[in-house]
């Protein structure tokens, strides 16, 4: 078969382990040829390609990043973008394309599978981790693994000063990573989206615990944390060129009001797109491996319209329609039962 794949959204880690894996299954278990669109959908519109083979993807297994790049946008972005592409993958003699993306991407694929016939399978990725039904999505976990040695280095110093270090992580819809670290990093208060957080009920945790006589605090923030109706105002936040709202700088608004309800001396970090960079974890690396090798699987299976998945151990082909349009919030349960055990 000729199959062209894409990647779509936020880079993360684990990416061009997918794209070895695809191409390492592809070429030698069925002979295919695995042709590689630069830029995400824009490349399939104006047929951006690189070819992608077993010698060219060698040595990118360890490597963050893409080596297709990415970009947002859609072709459903452009009056003409679903014409351009049926016109590539016909004229190019493509018998199917496999998008690895996150939910922007993935909600892209499953109408253009659905309404347009294209022969299309998904691979999820996303530092968020907040893609509906699969378990985990790579990247994630080095993302998680990035912010906990942040934090670890934050205790120390947070310790010398007697100071609170406010650490914003991303998780613009659920606060996956944010109760991920907080558990692991050992942090006395996590925010996160699902739950509107009362800024007065967060200083009194931390005034309780300096009370107790521990005088240096993370407090671990997600970017998309809201906090309650009339409490306190966050920046006014921008849209990027493809209307994604820019998000960042809701850690520094919390540590200035912990700072002026407690008078604690108090410090943002802001961890951002380090999150996003740079090796993929052991874990990551095995999980994109498994997807990239079951996109191919799916692909010679003719699942159109379906996506790879962790289901417990397992991994399954699942219908896009399942994640598209939806987001995946935090397992409650978790931050109730186990990370808000450890809070101030
Ligand atoms: O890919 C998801 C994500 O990492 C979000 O957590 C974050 O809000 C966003 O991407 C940042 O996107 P950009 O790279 O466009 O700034």
């Amino acid at each position: 078969m000729r199959i062209g794949v894409l990647t779509g959204g936020g880079d993360c880690p684990g990416l061009n382990a997918v794209l070895r894996a695809i191409v390492r299954k592809g070429e030698r278990v069925f002979g295919d040829e695995i042709i590689g669109f630069l830029d995400a959908w824009e490349g399939v519109q104006h047929r951006r390609t690189i070819p992608l083979s077993v010698e060219s993807m060698r040595g990118t297994l360890p490597k963050g990043g893409t080596v297709l790049g990415t970009t947002r946008g859609s072709p459903l972005d452009s009056p003409d973008g679903v014409r351009d592409m049926k016109a590539t993958m016909s004229d190019m003699g493509l018998d199917a394309l496999i998008v690895v993306g996150g939910n922007g991407s993935l909600t892209v694929a499953e109408i253009l599978a659905r309404e347009h016939g294209l022969p299309i399978v998904g691979v999820p990725k996303t530092i968020d981790n907040d893609i509906v039904g699969t378990d985990l999505t790579f990247g994630f976990n080095t993302a998680v693994q990035i912010a906990t040695d942040a934090i670890d280095r934050l205790h120390t110093t947070a310790e010398s000063h007697d100071r609170v270090m406010v650490v914003e992580v991303m998780g613009r819809h659920s606060g996956w990573i944010a109760t991920h670290a907080g558990i692991a990093g050992g942090a006395s208060v996590v925010l996160i989206p699902e739950r509107p957080f009362d800024i007065d009920e967060v200083c009194g945790r931390l005034i309780r615990r300096h009370g107790r006589g521990r005088f240096a605090s993370i407090v671990v923030v997600a970017e998309g944390a809201k906090p309650l109706d009339g409490t306190i105002d966050l920046p006014e936040q921008t849209t990027d060129r493809f209307g994604h709202l820019q998000l960042g700088g809701i850690g520094s608004v919390v540590a200035a009001e912990i700072g002026q309800r407690t008078g604690f001396e108090t410090r943002p970090v802001l961890l951002g797109h380090v999150q996003r960079g740079g090796t993929p974890t052991a874990f990551d690396r095995v999980l994109s491996t498994r997807f990239g090798v079951a996109a191919v699987d799916a692909v010679h299976e003719h699942r159109w319209g379906s996506m790879v998945a962790l289901r417990g151990t397992e991994i399954v082909a699942v219908p896009l329609h399942e994640a598209a349009g939806r987001t995946r919030p935090v397992d409650l349960s978790l931050f109730t039962d186990v990370a808000e055990i450890f809070f101030a």
